[in-house]
């Protein structure tokens, strides 16, 4: 029997996260605060604890990965690397194909890989409730596991058309002992004021966010910080756990170079995971494509500006360094939840504009038949986010049969769909359509980006 699966010993659990902002040509440029200056790490305090900020504006190479830390990822970690060779065989390709495994987390995606590690880092900081927003649910309940893990207390702002859509996402949260609102909600500022002037709005990440910082630091008694499940850098460096697993894996698997590196991407967090250590690679010299994915009806990287912007629509973060359709755009009510951001991780935005990673749009009708065709070749349903990255291998899969190349293609297999089966009820049944956003959509959507000043792009 051929190997399929590759697999490590809890003792090989890499110990350390590998910070990319330590190997980059020239460092990424700083967040900015309301008066245009670079923001010092003080001023996130009311946010984040100070253990999270000093990971956030760290350049250090290596992190320790903390002994608690690494027994609470040992409940499904680590996450093995298949070689998917009933997909290769489908499409007559030379190429052989790896992904890596992260649905097999309890609450079936990579979020808690960082989820554990921020509930762990505000416990020994003395926080006792931790606010955040979900997408398409899993970030959301990624944060109520770790939390239940911890005994925390954790409150969810779920994007609405999510919520409609995801009711059992809710029902997990709620297992885990966190509480799940629907946003926009009448239970903040920001959310009062968007339901004012827009009552039937979808919602978007922008906006849940808004209302889960605003409820973190309203709370007087210093107890509730706000955690945000990707975007960061400090979020982005606790899923590089995912990529220097993969390293160790392709090694078993007998590969000594690796052709192709691919992630689906919201705000960047499961793609930076593998990517990242890849990257590195690259920056020393390797030859790798790496290929970013977003959907084309959300083209942060792919078609927006890079520009600062705020992270969340009610304009609480500081203003960040990425590419931006703006901090107000509210993104069409696609399936795949978790990619509907109008941003995208400063440290991705910054690797885009040094050509180490080469972005891709795909429309979603694509995505969905290769989501298919992966659920009836590999088996496993993925998350509609996860399609994207599927889609893309593909893609790459069916290059390398056109140029008879034997290539080695890895991408990131972000989540499973078993909570998000509406969205491939829509696609057998032909109501899902594709939406390529239109540019005066666009110019409309950055036109407020121009009073903000301008980064430098390398
Ligand atoms: C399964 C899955 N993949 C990917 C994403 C996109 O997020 P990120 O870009 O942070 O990995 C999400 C977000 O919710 C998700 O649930």
């Amino acid at each position: 029997m051929e190997p399929i699966k590759f697999t490590l010993d809890e003792k090989d659990m890499p110990r350390q996260w590998y910070n990319l902002a330590a190997d980059l040509p020239t460092p990424a440029p700083p967040p900015l605060g309301p008066d245009g200056n670079p923001i010092t790490p003080d001023m996130l305090a009311p946010v984040f604890p100070m253990n999270l900020i000093e990971q956030e504006v760290s350049t250090q190479r290596w992190i320790d990965i903390p002994e608690k830390v690494l027994e609470m990822l040992a409940i499904w970690r680590p996450a093995p690397l298949y070689r998917a060779r009933r997909l290769e065989k489908a499409l007559g390709t030379p190429a052989r194909i790896y992904y890596k495994y992260e649905g097999g987390s309890p609450p079936g995606s990579h979020k808690p890989n960082t989820a554990v590690a921020q509930a762990y880092y505000n416990k020994e900081f003395g926080i006792k409730r931790i606010t955040t927003e979900t997408g398409a649910g899993q970030w959301g309940s990624a944060l109520s596991f770790a939390c239940a893990l911890l005994g925390l207390e954790c409150k969810v702002f779920m994007v609405r058309i999510s919520f409609e859509q995801k009711p059992f996402r809710r029902m997990m949260m709620e297992t885990w002992g966190g509480k799940c609102v629907p946003s926009p909600s009448p239970e903040t500022q920001a959310g009062r004021q968007i339901l004012e002037e827009y009552p039937d709005t979808p919602g978007s990440l922008g906006i849940a966010i808004s209302e889960a910082i605003e409820q973190a630091v309203m709370d007087t008694s210093g107890k509730t910080r706000y955690s945000l499940g990707s975007v960061l850098n400090h979020v982005l460096l606790h899923q590089t756990i995912i990529g220097l697993e993969a390293k160790k894996q392709l090694k078993l698997a007998g590969e000594k170079k690796v052709d192709t590196i691919i992630g689906c991407v919201g705000g960047g967090s499961n793609f930076s995971g593998l990517a990242f250590p890849f990257i590195a690679d690259k920056i020393n010299g390797a030859q790798i494509d790496i290929i970013p994915v977003e959907p084309t009806s959300c083209p942060t990287m792919t078609r927006a500006p890079y520009a600062y912007d705020h992270g969340d629509t009610a304009e609480m973060t500081p203003l960040l360094a990425m590419h931006s359709l703006g901090h107000k755009f509210v993104p069409p009510p696609i399936h795949a939840g978790g990619l509907r951001y109008h941003g995208v991780a400063p440290l991705i935005s910054h690797t885009i504009n040094h050509n180490l990673i080469t972005p891709r749009a795909i429309d979603q009708i694509e995505c969905y038949e290769a989501a298919v065709t992966w659920a009836r070749t590999e088996g496993f349903i993925p998350a509609p986010e996860t399609s994207h990255a599927i889609a893309a291998a593909v893609q790459e899969a069916k290059k390398a049969k056109e140029e008879g190349k034997e290539k080695v293609i890895v991408f990131n297999w972000s989540g499973h769909g078993l909570m998000d089966l509406t969205g491939y009820d829509k696609y057998f049944s032909g109501h899902l359509k594709n939406f390529a956003l239109p540019q005066d959509d666009i110019n409309a959507a950055t036109k407020a980006l121009e009073k903000y000043p301008r980064p430098a792009t390398a």
